[in-house]
């Protein structure tokens, strides 16, 4: 558990104090328990960046506020909570960051021109089953520039006691609460994301970002060859 500490952390978080409660609570619970700022430090520091299941979108105006040189983009399946992403920036001063966020359909990944720098998933994977998982991981690969970066943080299922955590919060919030969307519920290990992504013809790389949170987080790096 961790509180934000850079300025951009608290300014994104402070986005939310005018939103509603739930919201607001939501969010920081979720920056509470999400390694966000190790994470951040695997994204490019400019480009042209796609965060696929943003959720509220706070990790995404984060990346953005860290770094003007970023372009960032979130795209989540919940409408709900786009709306309240697209509300928490309308305070943001246009030199202050580059962010804008859209409601997408299940595996409808935006392209542009040239291709995506990063494509970013936080906490996403696990809510899609296998077969949908593995299409979505390569719409995303083709996506993304040559010598781009796919950036897949998710719980890995070890250590055994830390994945059973996680595992039971997700099942509370997706079947039980009600708070998440999703098709699945279906835990990857880094092994198997890790396979994945190499299947896809990426050279990946493995990094453990748990130390000091109670959850197995793990974020997995994979890179584009240049052609
Ligand atoms: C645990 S939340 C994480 C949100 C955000 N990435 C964060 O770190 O705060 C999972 C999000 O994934 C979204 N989601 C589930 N399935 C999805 C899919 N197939 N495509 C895009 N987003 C999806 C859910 O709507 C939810 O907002």
């Amino acid at each position: 558990m961790k509180p934000a500490r850079s300025a951009a952390a608290k300014r994104a978080l402070g986005l939310w104090k005018q939103q509603p409660r739930s919201a607001r609570v939501h969010t920081t619970i979720r920056w509470w328990t999400a390694p966000f700022e190790a994470l951040e430090a695997e994204v490019p520091v400019a480009g042209k960046i796609l965060e696929v299941g943003c959720g509220h979108g706070v990790f995404t105006s984060f990346l953005a506020l860290s770094s003007t040189d970023r372009s960032v983009v979130g795209v989540d399946i919940d409408a709900e909570k786009i709306e309240l992403a697209q509300e928490s920036v309308r305070a943001l001063r246009p030199d202050e960051a580059t962010v804008r966020f859209e409601h997408r359909a299940s595996g409808d990944v935006p392209t542009i021109e040239g291709g995506w720098d990063a494509i970013v998933f936080a906490d996403v994977l696990y809510l899609l089953a296998p077969a949908d998982r593995t299409r979505l991981l390569s719409e995303c690969v083709a996506a993304l520039a040559p010598t781009g970066l796919l950036i897949v943080k998710e719980v890995d299922t070890e250590p055994r006691f830390k994945a059973r955590i996680a595992q039971f919060q997700e099942f509370l919030a997706t079947k039980v609460l009600r708070i998440t969307d999703g098709d699945a519920l279906d835990f990857p290990s880094a092994i198997d994301l890790e396979r994945l992504m190499k299947n896809d013809g990426l050279s990946t790389r493995v990094t453990r970002l748990d130390k000091g949170y109670f959850h197995p987080h793990c974020v997995v790096v994979g890179t584009k060859p240049t052609s």
